[in-house]
């Protein structure tokens, strides 16, 4: 099980210090892009993705929650990302020319989709995409609660990526992710967890991480 720490619930006050519990202790920096529009919450843009880059020992994974992905995929390669996802939600049929766009930089692409979205919508795009994030709670905040039904839908995106031959695809969760859920989601199908609160409002985060490693 690989594990990615979300900067979001990171102290922007000291980041250097939670840069460095994920260098030392972690597999994936995640990273969360809102526009405000496609959800109701901005997070944080170039400047702080830049300043993690210089540190970052770890992948770089961005998770865009905006309008028109297709706009900023560039830019987040060229400021280091090595994997890139967008929302289903956001792209609907242009979800594979994106996820070509991607490759094109030499980087994993991945699609997300939000709780309510029937996770029959992106089956027509694994055969592209190196990774699916199922958000475990809907797009916009951290430190909500995980929602239980996430557990069926990782079995039916893991089902359905078995029959067509494609099982190596990473399955990512992302949204209330903590010890207390990490087995089952990993038993369900899930290879790389996302975890905000649980990692950094911890008094040990490199335990938490440890233990969500199992
Ligand atoms: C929510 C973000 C998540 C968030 C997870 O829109 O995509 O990555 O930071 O935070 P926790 O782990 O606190 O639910
Ligand atoms: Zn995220």
């Amino acid at each position: 099980m690989l594990i990615a720490p979300s900067i979001l619930a990171a102290d922007f006050l000291h980041l250097e210090k939670d840069v460095e519990t994920i260098n030392r202790h972690a597999d994936i920096f995640h990273l969360d892009i809102m526009d405000g529009t496609f959800v109701p919450n901005i997070s944080f843009g170039f400047p702080v993705v830049e300043a993690i880059a210089r540190k970052a020992e770890k992948p770089m994974d961005v998770h865009l929650m905006i309008v028109h992905p297709e706009k900023y995929v560039e830019r987040f390669a060229k400021a280091g990302a090595a994997m890139i996802s967008f929302h289903y939600e956001a792209a609907l049929e242009a979800s594979g020319k994106i996820l070509d766009l991607i490759h094109s930089f030499g980087i994993k692409a991945g699609i997300v989709i939000n709780p309510d979205c029937p996770v029959e919508k992106i089956f027509p795009y694994l055969d592209k995409a190196d990774y699916v994030l199922l958000m475990s709670v809907f797009a916009g905040f951290g430190g909500q609660k995980f929602i239980p039904e996430t557990l069926d839908r990782i079995k039916a995106v893991r089902k359905e990526l078995r029959r067509i031959g494609r099982n190596e695809v990473d399955i990512e969760v992302d949204g209330g992710v903590s010890p207390a859920n990490a087995k089952d989601l990993a038993k369900a199908g899930a290879t790389i967890l996302v975890a905000g609160s649980a990692v950094f409002k911890a008094d040990d985060p490199a335990e938490v991480i440890a233990k969500m490693k199992g």
